[in-house]
């Protein structure tokens, strides 16, 4: 069985997959982490990030892992934990220009469709995840939440991660980067079709896993 959950930054989908997936004994799977894990790829070997060509070949040389744990997932880059390292304020404003290479985005799909197949059942997370990567789905979800409400999570996610940052950066940035990933030409964040769609605006997190539940129990 596989899940797709897609949606913008701070909808609350990293967090609802991982408990989702929890709840229901599967896998999870967070395909940002492997854009992020590019990105950061490209930064550190000084690629120029408008270089289709030269990114898609860095990419394409590097070994991405993506290991599911409790907490999130365990990334290593080239034998090298970067767990940590993929979640900067750099990593994350220079994600959009990995992610909209349309090079790039073959090898990371490929990536994470190789991955998916060794998991057996698993949520996956993204913006394409059942409208690119796993159209063949058995249940597709998106989820959405007003820009104030995502901006405030995104804040108290990386202050309490210990990040110095400023809840209006941090919104401005979300904006920013909602309008890229809405607007690009390839695989840009849609509702996929069939999708159930929910707003996470006025729910706990709780909640919104046991409404996923409820939606995945009433389908099998
Ligand atoms: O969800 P996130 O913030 O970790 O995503 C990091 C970047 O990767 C962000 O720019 C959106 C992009 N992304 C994507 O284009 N497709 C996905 N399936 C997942 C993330």
């Amino acid at each position: 069985m596989i899940i797709t959950i897609d949606g913008p930054a701070g909808s609350g989908k990293s967090t609802a997959a991982r408990e989702l997936a929890k709840v229901l004994n599967i896998s999870f799977l967070d395909t940002g982490a492997t854009y992020r894990a590019a990105t950061l790829k490209a930064l550190r070997e000084n690629v120029d990030l408008e270089d289709e060509t030269a990114l898609a070949k860095v990419v394409g040389a590097s070994d991405i892992q993506i290991i599911p744990e409790k907490k999130g997932v365990r990334v290593i880059l080239d034998g090298q934990d970067v767990s940590k390292d993929i979640r900067t304020e750099e990593v994350t404003n220079n994600s959009h220009l990995i992610a909209r290479s349309v090079a790039v985005r073959k090898v990371l799909v490929d990536l994470q469709r190789k991955i998916g197949a060794q998991l057996g059942d698993f949520v996956s997370e993204g913006r394409d995840q059942g409208s690119v990567v796993f159209p063949d789905a058995e249940i597709k979800f998106y989820l959405d939440a007003s820009n104030e409400v995502r901006a405030r999570r995104r804040y108290e996610e990386m202050a309490t991660a210990g990040y110095d940052v400023e809840l209006e950066k941090i919104s401005n940035d979300i904006a920013d980067r909602d309008h890229k990933d809405k607007n690009r030409p390839v695989a840009p964040l849609v509702k996929p079709e069939g999708a159930i769609v929910i707003d996470t605006s006025e729910m706990t997190i709780e909640q919104v896993v046991v409404e996923l539940k409820k939606n995945v129990e009433a389908k099998l």
